[in-house]
């Protein structure tokens, strides 16, 4: 059984949703550790519940970013973590980081990436009036939202869509999507 640790920053509905698929015996890994690095995000809540282990830190309390992901990376060394997955992580990942876990972070992100990478990305393509959408889980690497795609999966906006319409077909698809690639990926691991 591989292991996982997920890193949220805020609600943690991925989060929710990965622990849900492998509770249903859909996803055939552990989830490890939580990472959130904002105290008092519902995700800790859910994590609680669920009885998994978590690391909760504030950057603020560290002198730097090394300083905070040494510390990461000594937990996921720990518990032998074998895939980061970033579900709603609002922080640039860095060098500690990456050197550390080469090829093992993996994120997603609401659009069909490289369109609108980084922040309200749901937002930045409703306003520029796509009628297409979508989600896209790739690697990790230095710069914002622009390691190698792994899978994406397109999401229509109807003539007449909200914002919200389109956030909430986003964020099932997410729910629905994530687990099954990192099933995929827990498949290609647990062979290797
Ligand atoms: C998701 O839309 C994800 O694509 C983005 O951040 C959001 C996290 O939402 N990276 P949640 O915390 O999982 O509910």
């Amino acid at each position: 059984m591989i292991k996982l640790a997920v890193f949220a920053s805020g609600s943690g509905s991925n989060f929710q949703a990965i622990l849900d698929a492998v509770k249903a015996g859909m996803l055939d890994a552990e989830i490890s550790l939580l990472v959130c690095d904002k105290p008092g995000a519902k995700v800790i809540e859910r994590a609680a519940a669920a009885g998994i282990n978590q690391f909760v830190f504030s950057a603020k309390d560290y002198a730097s970013k090394s300083h905070f992901e040494a510390e990461i990376v000594g937990q996921l060394q720990a518990r032998k973590i074998d895939l980061v997955v970033l579900a709603g992580y609002m922080r640039l990942v860095g060098d500690t980081l990456l050197s550390s876990f080469p090829s093992q972070i993996i994120n997603i992100h609401p659009s069909l990436l490289p369109a609108f990478p980084g922040r309200d990305a749901i937002g930045q393509a409703f306003r520029a009036g796509v009628s297409v959408t979508g989600v896209t889980i790739h690697y990790v690497d230095e710069g914002m939202d622009t390691g190698p795609i792994i899978a994406q999966r397109e999401v229509p906006v109807a003539a007449g869509d909200q914002l919200s319409d389109v956030e909430r077909k986003i964020h099932e698809i997410e729910h629905l999507f994530y687990p099954e690639v990192l099933q995929k990926l827990a498949r290609r691991l647990s062979l290797a």
